[in-house]
């Protein structure tokens, strides 16, 4: 059959756009697995495509992925990687607000491939106290910077000497003196640390280690050859880091529209606590609540709008296109979309409200578009193709179960019958909303009122590090686009067309009449 560009009449009758496709359907929800998007003609490859997201003005992000607001999700770790793959993390809010300000700051401060804190010996210590300090945490390196009490650079250990026949020696006998130590100040590290260095290693052959300190000498950090030539090789890679204009992280932080003893909003405290964020840097501020539509939200949020005018702000969450409109007439720039769609949720059993996710993105999305805010696909996210199919209506999505079995997540890894998993918990769950997320749900935390839970707690098999997950979500999206003929996401939006799936066609849709011996990841 001849390739054509236009459809032709039998196509455009099966595969409808958005405006047909949704409105065809308004008696009923309809989520991710209910529909599927029609090939189109394509000259675009999919390695080719671009998937730039802007949420707001300054918030930039080169894939459209954010990571949730979950206390087993994102802390500084987790946005860390986030932001260095081209997206962005929502540190939670679930901690006490001064570590929320240190958990922003150590995203905001992160020097990719400087190692900040790197694990020090001092010069009293015996080689032997050394060996088994690599032992117990399994150490995969051996050289280490000596520092005084002051923290002051003494000097660097050697590998080579960190053996068994010295382990009865000092360090301070075994160490090469701060005068032969290669070094940096912190400040020559400029813009780009990482060029810096580079150049560094390059200009002195054999030498492996830069140690970066301060105007007094002590240190700061430690650069290692190795990881400076894998970051080297990865610029090249196609998305780049999501960054400030001081070529800083993007971080963002949640907030809830926290209350005092008399049930009142607690704009003072709110106001301070949000200050502290953005006087570390916080790129975006999220307010972050179960039901968007609703007063405390739209008053948090206009209070946060009139105090920081420029600052950009996420609001959520919400289902309908009068929650948009509320939201950004509050002043919010971007929207959580989700109520119920997420793997932890049951706020759909408990209270028996929520909206099916894809219903919901795209009557939420209508209402963005006429407001000129963006929208944010929040829960249900559980492969790919479901970040395709929520993009042909949001400009972003948020993913909290599929990132919990990361690394990077908060949270150990504990071993069940030979099989690894991380916990993962709704926000809504009994033992999260104790640990401080009830005024998300509308509760309080004090103990002496009856909370309803609407989030269960749960298990995540390990799944490595998120730069493998990502790697696997964003070429299944760039296979989306491929299929569409879209070279970015505003094309994606424009050519997606759209139709019901039986639940034959759910069936037909996964592996089957198979036995599976691998998954696809
Ligand atoms: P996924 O599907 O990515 O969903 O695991 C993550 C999103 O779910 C929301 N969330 C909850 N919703 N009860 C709810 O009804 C909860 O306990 C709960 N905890 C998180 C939240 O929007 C998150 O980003």
């Amino acid at each position: 059959m001849a390739a054509t560009k236009e459809p032709d009449n039998l196509d455009s009758k099966f595969y409808k756009p958005a405006d047909l496709f949704f409105p065809a359907y308004n008696n009923i929800g309809l989520t991710f697995d209910d529909l599927t998007l029609a090939t189109q003609y394509s000259e675009i490859l999919p390695r080719n495509t671009q998937l730039d997201a802007v949420l707001a003005e300054g918030l930039h992000l080169t894939i459209p992925i954010i990571s949730s607001d979950m206390d087993t999700v994102t802390e500084s770790r987790m946005a860390i990687a986030m932001a260095l793959n081209g997206g962005l993390g929502l540190i939670h809010y679930n901690m006490p607000e001064r570590e929320q300000l240190s958990e922003v700051s150590r995203v905001k401060n992160h020097v990719h491939g400087l190692i900040q804190d790197p694990i020090r010996a001092t010069p009293d210590q015996l080689i032997g106290d050394i060996l088994l300090l690599i032992e117990k945490k399994r150490f995969s390196f051996s050289t280490f910077p000596v520092v005084d009490t002051q923290g002051k650079l003494v000097g660097l250990l050697p590998g080579h000497v960190v053996k068994q026949r010295y382990a009865k020696r000092k360090v301070a006998e075994a160490l090469t003196p701060r005068n032969q130590v290669h070094s940096i100040s912190k400040k020559e590290l400029e813009r780009d640390p990482i060029a810096r260095a580079d150049k560094f290693f390059t200009d002195h052959p054999g030498i492996h280690k830069l140690l970066v300190v301060d105007d007094h000498d002590r240190l700061q950090g430690l650069f290692t050859m190795s990881d400076v030539e894998r970051i080297t090789q990865e610029r090249n890679a196609q998305f780049k880091p999501a960054r400030d204009s001081s070529f800083r992280l993007l971080c963002g932080a949640a907030v809830s529209a926290t209350r005092n003893a008399f049930g009142e909003l607690d704009r003072e405290r709110i106001l301070a606590h949000v200050g502290g964020l953005v006087e570390r840097g916080a790129d975006a501020i999220a307010v972050s609540t179960a039901h968007g539509y609703s007063k405390g939200v739209g008053d948090t949020v206009r209070m946060l709008r009139d105090a920081f005018p420029k600052l950009a702000l996420i609001a959520g969450n919400v289902t309908s296109g009068a929650g948009v409109e509320y939201l950004a007439e509050c002043g919010a720039n971007s929207i959580k979309v989700g109520q119920g769609p997420g793997s932890i949720c049951t706020t759909r059993i408990v209270a028996g409200v929520g909206i099916p996710q894809m219903t919901a993105l795209y009557v939420c999305s209508r209402a963005a578009h006429k407001r000129r805010v963006s929208i944010i696909a929040d829960g249900g996210i559980t492969k790919s193709g479901d970040i395709v199919k929520a993009l042909t209506q949001a400009d972003a999505v948020i993913c909290g179960g599929i990132l919990a079995g990361c690394h990077e997540a908060p949270g150990e890894v504990m071993e069940i019958s030979g099989k690894l998993y991380k916990q993962y918990r709704g926000m809504g769950s009994m033992a999260a909303m104790k640990a401080g997320s009830a005024a998300r749900y509308g509760h309080t935390s004090d103990g002496t009122r009856k909370m309803a839970p609407e989030g269960v707690e749960a298990l995540k098999e390990v799944a490595g590090s998120v730069d493998r997950v990502l790697t696997q979500l964003i070429g299944g999206l760039q296979s989306g686009l491929g299929y569409v003929g879209a070279v970015n996401i505003p094309q994606l939006r424009e050519k997606a067309r759209f139709i019901r799936v039986s639940p034959a066609g759910q069936r037909e849709a996964a592996p089957h009449d198979v036995v599976e011996l691998k998954t696809g990841s």
